[in-house]
Formats: C-alpha cells, sequence, structure tokens
C-alpha cells in the first residue's frame, strides 16, 4: 500500500511530497512520481508529523459513560494524534495484565486506528500502598506506570517503583501533588480564590512532590516524567535538575498555556482541573521552558467528564478537561503563531520529544519513520464548539474562543483515519 502526499509544506523543508510505502515513509523529494499510489492534494496545507500524546483518560473500562476507547480515539484523530498513552484510572483500574491486554485489544479492533499504549498503574488499586504487577503489565503492551488522578505521598513506594519499573524499561509518570498540601482546594491559591471565595491549593502542593521525585531520580539515577508541570516554579527545578544530570523528563498541558485562573471567575466547572490552571506569569514560565528545552513534551491530560458530573457547583464538580480537540489549535496560537517557537520547535515538542520517551519509531517526517502523520491548516479560524466533539467528554473551558490552526486529515502506518469534514 503506497500513499503520496504531494505540494505540501513540510517544516523546514518548504513544498515537498512525501511518499509512505507499506507503513512506514519512503522518500521526501520535490516531485516524486509514483503510478500506484493513493495521491492527495495537500497544496496550502502543512504536513507534520501526528502527535504522540503521552498523557490521557480514554475511561475505559469502567467509565464509558465519560468517553470509551471508541470515542476516544476517534476524537484523538481528529484532534491530529496519532498515538496516545491512556492512564489507569479506569474500573477496574488497570494495575494487571488483564486490562492492559483488554485495553490494546478493544483499541485495535475497535478503535479508529489511532495507536494506544496504555500506561499501568503504579499501585493495586490506585491506593499507593503495595506495587502493582508492572512486569505483566509490561509484557501486555504497558509503556509506563503512573498512579496518576492521585499523587504517589509514599516515597519509599516510589522509590521501589522506579526501580522496579527500569528493570522493565518503564518510567515512573508522576501526578506531582502533595495531597496534603492540596488541603482540598478547588483552584490556585490566589487572588481569585479569595475574590471567588473558592478554596485555593497552593502552588506548594506540586512542587514540593516535583522536588521529591528529583532527589529520588538523583539518588537512584534512574529516570523520572513529571506529568503536567503548571508553575514557575516547578519548571526552574526541572531547570536545575537537568543542568545537573538528573534523568527528568517532563510535560505540560496545553490548557495550561492556553488558561488562567481568570477564568475561574466565570464559576464554570468547566475551568475545574488537577492541578490548577494558574498565572500569566506561569503560563509565560511554560513556554520559556518548551522553547529551551526544560520541559520535553506537550500532553493533553485529556479529562473527558459526563455533564452531570461538571454541571454542579464548583466544589463539588469533577476535575479535568476534555482536550483533544482543542489541543492543536491552543498550541499552534500560544507557541507558533505568537512567536515563541518555530514550527519544528513545535513537532519537536508535540510529536518527535514523546515518541522517543516511550520509545515508539515514530513523531518525525524522516525515511524510515512510521507514516504517522496530519495535514493541518495553520491558519483556519474556527470556533470551539464542545457539541461537535468526537470525544463523549464536552467539558472544556475554551468552548466559544475563536482560534487559528485545524487539523485537516490523519494517517497512521499511511492509511487516512480521519478528515475534517467541517
Ligand atoms: O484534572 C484531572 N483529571 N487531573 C487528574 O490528574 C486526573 C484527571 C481525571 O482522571 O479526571
Ligand atoms: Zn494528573
Ligand atoms: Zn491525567
Amino acid at each position: 500500500m503506497k500513499l503520496l502526499i504531494k505540494n505540501g509544506t513540510l517544516p523546514g523543508l518548504g513544498v515537498c511530497d512525501l511518499l509512505a510505502e507499506d507503513g512506514v515513509i519512503a522518500k521526501i523529494e520535490k516531485d516524486i512520481a509514483c503510478q500506484d499510489a493513493q495521491v492527495v492534494d495537500a497544496t496550502g496545507l502543512t504536513v507534520l508529523p501526528g502527535m504522540v500524546d503521552l498523557h490521557c483518560h480514554l475511561r475505559d473500562p469502567g467509565y464509558e459513560y465519560k468517553e470509551d476507547i471508541v470515542s476516544g480515539t476517534r476524537a484523538a484523530a481528529a484532534g491530529g494524534f496519532t498515538s496516545v498513552c491512556c492512564m489507569a484510572n479506569t474500573n477496574p483500574v488497570n494495575d494487571n495484565a488483564v486490562v492492559t491486554a483488554y485495553i490494546v485489544h478493544k483499541a485495535e479492533t475497535s478503535g479508529s486506528g489511532v495507536h494506544v499504549y496504555p500506561i499501568g498503574a503504579l499501585s493495586h488499586g490506585l491506593k499507593g500502598e503495595t506495587m502493582a504487577e508492572i512486569g505483566d503489565m509490561a509484557k501486555a503492551g504497558a509503556v509506563a506506570i503512573s498512579d496518576d488522578g492521585k499523587p504517589v505521598m509514599n516515597a519509599h513506594l516510589m522509590r521501589l517503583a522506579m526501580e522496579y519499573g527500569a528493570a522493565f524499561g518503564m518510567t515512573v509518570f508522576d501526578h506531582c501533588e502533595d495531597i496534603n498540601l492540596v488541603n482540598k482546594g478547588v483552584m490556585n491559591e490566589g487572588y481569585n480564590s479569595t475574590l471567588l471565595g473558592l478554596r485555593g491549593t497552593t502552588r506548594a502542593a506540586e512542587e514540593v512532590q516535583i522536588a521529591r521525585d528529583i532527589v529520588l531520580s538523583e539518588t537512584l539515577n534512574l529516570p523520572v516524567h513529571i506529568c503536567h508541570v503548571s508553575t514557575k516554579g516547578g519548571v526552574e527545578l526541572i531547570r536545575q535538575a537537568k543542568a545537573r544530570g538528573v534523568k527528568v523528563t517532563a510535560e505540560t498541558a496545553p490548557h495550561y498555556l492556553a488558561g488562567t485562573d481568570d477564568m475561574v471567575v466565570s464559576y464554570s466547572a468547566a475551568t475545574r482541573v488537577n492541578p490548577p490552571l494558574r498565572l500569566a506569569a506561569d503560563q509565560e514560565a511554560l513556554i520559556q521552558g518548551l522553547c529551551d528545552g526544560t520541559l520535553d513534551a506537550i500532553a493533553t491530560d485529556h479529562a473527558p467528564h459526563h455533564r452531570d458530573e461538571k454541571e454542579v457547583e464548583y466544589n463539588l464538580a469533577a476535575s479535568g478537561i476534555s482536550g483533544f480537540e482543542t489541543a492543536f489549535a491552543l498550541c499552534i496560537e500560544t507557541l507558533v503563531h505568537a512567536h515563541h517557537m518555530t514550527l519544528e520547535d513545535f513537532v519537536r515538542v508535540a510529536c518527535t520529544n514523546p515518541a522517543r520517551i516511550i520509545g515508539k519509531n515514530c513523531g518525525e517526517l524522516k525515511v524510515g519513520k512510521d507514516a504517522d502523520i496530519i495535514l493541518a491548516d495553520l491558519n483556519q479560524e474556527w470556533c470551539v464548539d464542545s457539541r461537535k466533539f468526537l470525544s463523549k467528554g464536552k467539558n472544556t473551558p475554551f468552548h466559544g474562543r475563536m482560534v487559528h490552526g485545524r487539523v485537516k486529515e490523519t494517517y497512521v502506518g499511511g492509511k487516512r483515519i480521519y478528515r475534517d469534514e467541517d
């Protein structure tokens, strides 16, 4: 099977053709001729590697009313993702090979074609007490371990998981929030929490855990990955650690780049997320961190919820933002259109680095890499309308926002899995 993408613009290369054969990129040149290929005219469009999401919640098994592997992978494809890693806070929890295998099998047989890589739980039942079946899950296809949704409060357990995980080539992905410092907060602690009368969470809750993980990683000389960094102080801790050679990697999420706690003033629970939306100074630091390599990746933390869990008072609402279908535009706007980075830099943080972190042969437009590709219109203006999301989760604080940059087509292994019909 051959795919020939004609006249698209490739970052760093200008207008070129791209030929994919048997699922991998075979040629990138001007004016490729090929008799027996499916030809796609990409004139006026940008050709990029499909994005690789290190962190999402597909809710399957157990919470299919929020999302399932079919709806979640369709939403991912529409958002420009060709690989996604899904967290273990399902029901039952993905803490053993049976659940891991179920996710892999369902994604392969009824998903949209997007690669789904499960992340196994770190502890049984996400209880933070005993280590989950890490080796078994690795064999079944898990690519990392994490109790995401919950912090790992027991530092000794964290140490054991880092050591045990390393034996299977699995990095711990940590949701950094000290539960005691969170102290039942529902938003960032500061002027707005005081104004609104909502309970705030100090940024120290996140930074204390990041610092602890860095100390463990440095002491053990083992890798650790920090999930959804949201604060300026967190970026600085990671910057200093990397300068010392600590094996720490980190991600931030599009909503931290595009949103602040000013959005909470609406009292809309769509803005509730853990860690919470922060301040403009944090946004700047996160962008700087992505530009200078302190932060390796952008990950959505796509967290779909049912409207009944969101259309309640702020204190009672579920935390999380449905992120797949807005990620591309929010990142292109805040990073590329805002002139903080080039398109090549964007590819590095959205595709290449995340692929490297999970050890997959994708995330780059190079001969020999998997033909996981998107075609995008970087300038198309559109209005975020969550009612049109393919995700079951309509929970986004960006509903109604005008944005620029739209994914037009998505290919996995040289096969089209999504086309924008809008
Ligand atoms: O806001 C969040 N939602 N943060 C998390 O860590 C978990 C996630 C979820 O599962 O809904
Ligand atoms: Zn998390
Ligand atoms: Zn998460």
